[in-house]
């Protein structure tokens, strides 16, 4: 599959289903209920993109919104890249032009959580930092014992910029 064959979309609510079904075929991303999936292609679909082939197959999908306290800053929820598209800068090239959006014309930062072992997810916004030319920093997000009842591994947060495009 070459990249020529994939578009950009920006999601309505009828993309729900096909997402709900993508990010179940990406581990380690927690599934979510068809519902989060749903208001995730609808309310939050201007901070939202769909890379889909010509036959409308959903093959990446990336989540988004702006942080309601500090709009200048895109929160990347989940990205999702089915196994046959990775490999050809799907995922980074999803997270830009959700950036080239109006609705992300203030935006000068990128943040994201990532857990210790996501090497994928490490290596994508390690990446997108460098293209942007902006610094990363992490922290602690939600902390293993302190917020996830030992129940889920800690969430790093990573925070790229400031950048200008
Ligand atoms: C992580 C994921 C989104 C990457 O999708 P992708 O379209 O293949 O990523 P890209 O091609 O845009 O890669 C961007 C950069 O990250 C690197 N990268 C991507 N996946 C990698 C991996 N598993 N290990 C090491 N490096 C990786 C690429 O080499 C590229 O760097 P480069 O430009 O220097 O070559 C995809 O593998 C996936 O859906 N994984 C399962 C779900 C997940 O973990 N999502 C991330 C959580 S937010």
């Amino acid at each position: 599959m070459s990249s020529k064959e994939i578009k950009f979309v920006t999601p309505d609510a009828s993309y729900g289903m096909a997402v709900n079904q993508l990010v179940a075929s990406c581990p380690p991303l927690d599934t979510n209920s068809a519902y989060c999936n749903l208001l995730q292609a609808s309310h939050f679909r201007e901070t939202s993109v769909a890379a889909c082939l010509d036959s409308g197959e959903v093959v990446g999908f990336v989540s988004g919104y702006l942080i309601p306290e500090r709009p200048d800053t895109l929160f990347v929820w989940q990205v999702a890249v089915s196994e046959k598209a990775r490999g050809q800068g799907l995922a980074k090239r999803m997270i830009l032009s959700l950036l080239e959006r109006p609705s992300c014309s203030h935006v000068h930062h990128i943040e994201t959580s990532i857990t210790a072992s996501n090497n994928g997810s490490w290596a994508l916004f390690r990446r997108l930092a460098s293209q942007l030319d902006a610094s990363l920093n992490e922290s602690v997000m939600f902390d293993q014992h302190a917020h996830f009842n030992g129940q889920h591994d800690t969430e790093h947060l990573v925070r790229i910029g400031p950048f200008s495009l």
